[in-house]
């Protein structure tokens, strides 16, 4: 077997990956985005569409992601383009691993403020509990409309972010999530202990879990496609960089899957908490984006302990949104090191304070310039858009086409090890050379508006 011709260091154990790499999937997107695009969709029936998204396609390609890393040994652009010249193809193909570093840069300029929010509710949960309920969607519209308090929730996470990561990895990654990780699961499990005693347990779980086909569309289907790549962090230089600290022993088939069934379960038990919440207090389980910052304030507000309730929450949702920053920012802080020879702390400097300027820009976008709007999108918005709807899939489209048709069969073999025997083997290659193109063109195609 080749030898991996990195510096790099690499993950104290297998667990420490593993950890890393669920804390990175579980996000956001499992906690806030995952149960209302769930409930706009059907509950159930979503549900299932969505664990077959995630096994045919964002399974196979998180195992490819993870192979090209740690066969590259370097950040994700060195990585591809290394491995495209070692298989005697053009070297350009590290444009494509460029192209994931800058869209995880992009996500985090708007991941990074809504993170602020999560951090803002924590403090604010114990005066929540004290308002008049027609006070609460206020609440929010005056976070969204003041941008001093966001920019000083901004600075918060920038300065956390910055110092984890000039510890680098061992001292800063692998710490925040032995921390935080867990941290999300045990949180989330003591909500669902709770919530179980509440009158509409039932009435929520069936919501979540009982299909209702008919509610399900062409564009719930494509919703979910699109979900479950961002929800395993896929095309955004993540997944290659932590595989680029995996150690040859590890595999990479079952620690993808426990990743991946990792994420999937937190999603469905963050489901799980919401809507009995939701529905024991008569609120509307379809209020989208509002979900977690409107709607679920109101129950808290009428629920014993509210104020504690609503801290863990928030708390759970910030654990998450921050051990995923911390994984979209490090491919970006490896490219400055490799490729300009500075000090983890001065690339990590520099890191932070683009996404700190970059951060205010579109704090400013929600308030004060929210008339300027290029395509008919606000800053915010249009920041959300490309990185999810434009460069995630791209990305994706390429990383798959690098797999199935550059790389050479022989070096997947190398890497997969005891899969590569079996009939799983012919099935993910056949799944990574066609069927994963074929469903991303579809994303694109109704990311655009097409269809
Ligand atoms: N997976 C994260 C979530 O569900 C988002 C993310 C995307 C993180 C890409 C890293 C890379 O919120």
């Amino acid at each position: 077997m080749a030898q991996k011709t990195s510096e790099l260091p690499t993950w104290s154990s297998k667990w420490a990956f593993i950890l890393a790499a669920t804390g990175s999937a579980v996000g956001l997107g499992n906690i806030w985005r995952f149960p209302y695009i769930a409930g706009e969709n059907g509950g159930g029936a979503f549900v299932l569409v969505y664990l077959g998204c995630v096994l045919l396609i964002g399974l196979p390609l998180l195992m490819s992601e993870i192979l090209i890393g740690r066969r590259g040994g370097h950040n994700p652009a060195k990585s591809m383009g290394l491995l495209a010249e070692i298989c005697g193809q053009s070297p350009w193909w590290r444009w494509i691993g460029f192209l994931t570093i800058v869209s995880g840069l992009l996500l985090l300029t708007y991941y990074n403020i809504i993170a602020g929010w999560t951090v803002a509710y924590i403090f604010k949960s114990p005066s929540i509990v004290t308002l008049p309920p027609s006070e609460i969607p206020a609440l929010f519209s005056a976070l969204i409309a003041n941008p001093w308090e966001q920019f000083l929730w901004l600075s918060v996470i920038l300065i956390s972010l910055f110092l984890v990561i000039s510890r680098g990895l061992k001292d800063g990654l692998e710490l925040i999530n032995w921390i935080m990780t867990p941290g999300i699961i045990i949180l989330l499990s003591i909500l669902l202990i709770f919530v179980c005693r509440l009158d509409g347990f039932q009435q929520g779980i069936r919501f979540i879990l009982q299909p209702d086909f008919s509610a399900l569309t062409a564009h719930g289907f494509l919703d979910a496609l699109g979900h479950s790549f961002f929800t395993l962090s896929l095309a955004s230089g993540s997944m290659m960089m932590y595989g680029a600290y995996l150690n040859k022993e590890t595999s990479i088939p079952r620690s993808s899957l426990t990743v991946a069934g990792a994420d999937t379960a937190v999603a469905i038990i963050a489901g799980l908490v919401i809507f009995p919440i939701v529905f024991s207090f008569g609120l509307n389980p379809n209020a989208g984006t509002g979900l977690a910052f409107e709607t679920l304030p109101l129950a808290f507000q009428k629920m014993r302990y509210g104020s504690l309730l609503s801290m863990a929450f928030f708390t759970i949702l910030f654990f998450a949104a921050f051990t995923s920053i911390v994984s979209l920012v490090e491919p970006a802080v490896v490219w400055v090191i490799e490729n300009f020879h500075v000090t983890r702390t001065t690339a990590t400097l520099i890191n932070c304070l683009l996404l700190w300027i970059a951060g205010t820009i579109l704090i400013l976008s929600l308030n004060y310039w929210s008339d300027f709007t290029p395509f008919g999108l606000t800053l915010f918005e249009l920041a959300t858009y490309v990185s999810a709807n434009i460069l995630m899939p791209v990305g994706g489209l390429f990383i798959a086409i690098f797999m199935g048709s550059v790389v050479h069969k022989r070096i997947i073999e190398q890497e997969l090890g005891w899969l590569s025997t079996t009939l799983s083997f012919r099935l993910w290659y056949f799944i990574i050379r066609f069927v994963v193109p074929i469903a991303i063109l579809f994303i694109a195609i109704r990311a655009l508006g097409l269809i």
